[in-house]
């Protein structure tokens, strides 16, 4: 497992996957294979384009695409799919769920199909906590039952049991692990702590939906990279592992820290009306992984602080980002009337 094609490999997650393998294996060849709709950036891969010239490769292609796919996998004789790209905000989700299902579902079965067609070695799959649905008390371990409320938590559960399917059914050597929320460089600021972050830095308000006691487990980016990169080479196939600090804090705990770090007042806080069928609670059991080595190196805020942080030290990223037409015109419909209220 050495030549890796890692889809949605422009957008958050995927960007800073990329850069950490690169980084720790000196031997792996990646190739980036994205549809860069409007989460996925060249910018967040700018740097790794010209520090690992000759071991990183970016090839724009749809996931729904079959033909484009076994041609990627083929041309630069990859061996494994570590596949982040999909459609990932639930606001979105709700505005629109055709996409998500498109790119989570048969784009994961499209790749599915890619990798026991030519034999890879591995196929991981990215997905998320959200596909246990709330929990609102103890944690989610990795047999409980999947009980999605959002047309993205859906979505991504059907792209979860395509995977296991195909490893009841042929054997594909599979294995999936189930993030918390990720925050950390280059997330596109539409979700929640690059959005407030972004927002205090110009003395916007900061749109909390309903009361703000709604719980997450925030964990550092790279710790979740690392956590996958432990799975994938002690993990054991066919099993999923859940990724996640293991701890949660409110949503309006979370918006203090930001605030704070920033030096901005709490007068900024707008409670707004809330997310339609909004989770009120995830939280992850994460001993499975613990049990392979793996620990999480922030908490929740630290990972916050660190994450707002780089925001303010790095405006030439999110603010063509949010003055953009296609922003604006989203952040209209997300908030605009609730802003207006
Ligand atoms: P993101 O929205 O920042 O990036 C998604 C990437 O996928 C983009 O680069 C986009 O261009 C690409 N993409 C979308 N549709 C595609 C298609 N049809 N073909 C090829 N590329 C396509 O998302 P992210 O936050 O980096 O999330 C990455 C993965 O991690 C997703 O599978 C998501 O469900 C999962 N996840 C995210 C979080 C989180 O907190 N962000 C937590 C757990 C799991
Ligand atoms: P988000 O970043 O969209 O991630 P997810 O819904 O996938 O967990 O939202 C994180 C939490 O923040 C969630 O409880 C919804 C809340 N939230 C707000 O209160 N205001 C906002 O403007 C957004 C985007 C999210």
């Amino acid at each position: 497992m050495q030549r890796l094609m890692v889809t949605g490999g422009a957008g958050f997650i995927g960007s800073n996957f990329v850069r950490y393998m690169l980084e720790k294996y000196p031997d792996y060849f990646i190739v980036v294979y994205d549809k860069l709709t409007y989460a996925g950036r060249l910018e967040n891969l700018q740097d790794v384009a010209t520090r690992f010239a000759g071991r990183y490769a970016f090839v724009q292609g749809d996931i729904c695409d079959s033909v484009k796919v076994e041609a990627t996998l083929k041309d630069y004789a990859l061996d494994t799919i570590v596949n982040f790209a999909a459609e990932t905000h639930v606001d979105r989700s709700l505005m629109e769920p055709g996409s998500f299902i498109q790119t989570d579902v048969f784009g994961t079965y499209v790749l599915l199909e890619a990798a026991k067609k030519l034999g890879l070695e591995r196929y991981h799959q990215i997905s998320t906590d959200e596909v246990y649905g709330q929990v609102l008390e103890n944690r989610s371990v990795e047999t409980d039952n999947l009980k999605p409320r959002s047309p993205y938590a859906a979505s991504k559960t059907g792209g979860d049991l395509m995977v296991l399917a195909y490893y009841e059914s042929w054997g594909l050597p599979v294995t999936i692990t189930r993030g918390s929320n990720n925050i950390g460089p280059y997330q596109y600021p539409e979700k929640v702590v690059p959005l407030f972050a972004t927002n205090a830095i110009d003395d916007q308000p900061l749109p909390v939906y309903g009361d703000g006691l709604q719980m997450r487990d925030y964990q550092y980016v790279l710790d979740h990279c690392e956590g996958i990169d432990v799975v994938l080479h002690k993990g054991k196939i066919g099993e999923v592992y859940n990724v996640g600090t293991g701890s949660e804090m409110t949503n309006l705990e979370m918006t203090k820290i930001v605030l704070a770090t920033l030096g901005k007042p709490a007068s900024l806080i707008k409670h707004v009306e809330d997310r339609a069928g909004h989770d009120r609670r995830y939280a992850l059991d994460v001993s499975k992984l613990r049990s392979l080595g793996w620990e999480p190196r922030h908490t929740c805020a630290e990972a916050i602080e660190k994450t707002v942080r780089w925001y303010a030290e790095n405006e030439w990223w999110w603010r063509p980002i949010k003055s953009g037409e296609l922003y604006q015109t989203y952040y209209a419909a997300q908030y605009g009337k609730r802003l207006a209220q």
